[in-house]
Formats: C-alpha cells, sequence, structure tokens
C-alpha cells in the first residue's frame, strides 16, 4: 500500500473547450500514454475474463464511461478481434468528441457503435424507467481513467448508479504509487504538452491503490464477485461481476 494521501483536483483538459488546440492536442498525448501505459491489452484481458462465462448468442451491451474520443476501446476491440461476440457500444462522455471516423472504425469490426454527450450524474441521477429491470442492464460498463476525477458523495453516487445498472463492470485508473508518480513527471520527454503534463501527474495523485474501490464499490458480496488489482506498470483495476446468491467471492 502506498503512503501517498489521494488528493483529487479539478484537471486543466475537464476546463477546456472541446475544440480548443491544447485539448486536442493532449487527447493526442493521451492516445500515446496509454500505448506506453499498455491500457489496450490491460483492458481486453479483463474484459475476456469478465465475460467468459456468457452466452455468445446475444450481442453484449457494453457501456463507456467517460469515454473520451472512443479512440482507447476502439483499440480494445481490435485487440479483442473477431473471435468477440457482437458488442453494441454506448460511449458516453459530457464532451462530444467521437468522430465519424471513430464510428466507422467500429462498424469495421462488427460493432455498432454509438454516442451519448450527458454529464455522468444526470446519467446516474436519471435511470430510464426500464433500467429497474435486470433485464435492461448493461452487460458491461467500463471505465477508463475516469473514476479518479471524482470523491465521496458523487463517487459514491456514480459507484450505486454503475451497480444499479450492470451487470459486470471494470475500471481501469491511475494507479496511485511511486513509479506511476514518477511517470507522470516524465511525460513531457514523449512530447506531452503543458495541459497533459499537468494532468498525468494530477491524475496519479488522484488515482487508486490497495483495496481502496473494493471497500467503496455497493454492490452486496452475496450478489457480486470482484477483485482488485495491480495491472502493468501504472495501471490499477477494478472489476466485478454480479454472481448470485451462493456464487461470491474473488474473480479469478
Ligand atoms: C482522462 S479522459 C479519459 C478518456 C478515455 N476513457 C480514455 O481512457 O482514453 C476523461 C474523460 O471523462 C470525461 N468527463 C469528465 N467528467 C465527466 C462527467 N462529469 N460526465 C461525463 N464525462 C466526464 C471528460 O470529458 C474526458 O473525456
Amino acid at each position: 500500500m502506498t503512503n501517498l494521501p489521494r488528493i483529487v483536483a479539478a484537471e486543466t483538459l475537464d476546463g477546456l473547450a472541446e475544440d480548443d488546440p491544447c485539448a486536442m492536442r493532449s487527447r493526442r498525448d493521451l492516445q500515446r500514454i496509454h500505448r506506453l501505459m499498455g491500457t489496450r491489452s490491460i483492458l481486453a484481458r479483463a474484459l475476456q475474463r469478465l465475460v467468459v462465462s456468457r452466452p455468445a448468442a446475444a450481442p453484449l451491451r457494453l457501456l463507456e464511461l467517460g469515454a473520451g474520443d472512443g479512440s482507447l476501446m476502439l483499440g480494445v476491440a481490435r485487440t479483442l478481434g473477431p473471435r468477440w461476440p457482437a458488442v453494441e457500444i454506448t460511449l458516453l462522455d459530457r464532451q462530444d468528441l467521437v468522430t465519424r471516423s471513430t464510428l466507422d472504425g467500429y462498424a469495421r469490426l462488427g460493432w455498432t457503435a454509438s454516442t451519448q454527450v450527458i454529464d455522468v450524474f444526470d446519467w446516474a441521477a436519471n435511470p430510464p424507467a426500464a433500467v429497474r429491470e435486470p433485464s435492461a442492464r448493461w452487460d458491461v460498463i467500463v471505465a477508463s481513467l475516469f473514476l479518479h476525477h471524482f470523491e465521496g458523495p458523487a463517487l459514491a453516487m456514480l459507484l450505486a448508479a454503475i451497480e444499479s445498472r450492470a451487470r459486470r463492470f471494470l475500471a481501469c485508473e491511475p494507479r496511485r504509487a511511486g513509479l506511476a508518480l514518477a511517470g507522470s513527471h516524465l511525460v513531457g520527454a514523449m512530447g506531452a504538452n503543458a495541459v497533459t503534463r499537468n494532468d498525468a501527474v494530477l491524475s496519479v495523485h488522484a488515482g487508486f491503490c490497495g483495496q481502496e474501490l473494493s471497500a467503496l464499490w455497493p454492490g452486496d458480496r452475496l450478489f457480486w464477485a470482484s477483485s482488485e488489482y495491480s495491472a502493468g506498470l501504472f495501471s490499477h483495476c477494478f472489476s466485478a461481476r454480479r454472481s448470485g446468491l451462493g456464487g461470491a467471492g474473488a474473480l479469478p
């Protein structure tokens, strides 16, 4: 367990307009940072494990919260390849960042992608009536570099909304640890701009470690199996799957 205290501070990118050149450049930096972090393969492996026992007949309904420009999950879709079942993915973000070309990229892989431009707390506060039906739950909700923006009651509200609307949940966040902090101070060496250099460091300070997300997860252990672990050099993952009565325990 690290002894870095968790500190959540507003990131510069979140205050910039979608078409601000510094924001656009920082989003491109983020794609390169994901390559260094190995995020695609971390997510692909975790998704494989999460859906392993699911019958492949119906399309998998997947929601990404804070999806940004949608390029990360497109890379994950490419990594998963054609053996993966058909997927209907919804890319939710409060900014409208997903391009036609990204949507076409999903289509070429046989995935059906759509966007939802909404603040996640409006999503959390206004469940469609049908969401109370277990059949209306998302097969998987994914969050990458997203939960670390939040703390306290806001994070609790978000996790409660996810818990009630998902069959499976996967989060991949910055690991709050010395090595990740050192790495975040070095993103300038790969040519990252000032926004990215600032936000990388803030993200690690706001990241997670140990079993922090498990402690916050509101799912009843009788109904959810979960696992929280370090992944790669810089990431921290939490995954949870509804297991039904008697099936509780850690995920493999
Ligand atoms: C660090 S980016 C991560 C993007 C993508 N998930 C990835 O890993 O490449 C965080 C994203 O969360 C979005 N975001 C931040 N706060 C949000 C909120 N309250 N509701 C919806 N989206 C939000 C931002 O617009 C941004 O696109």
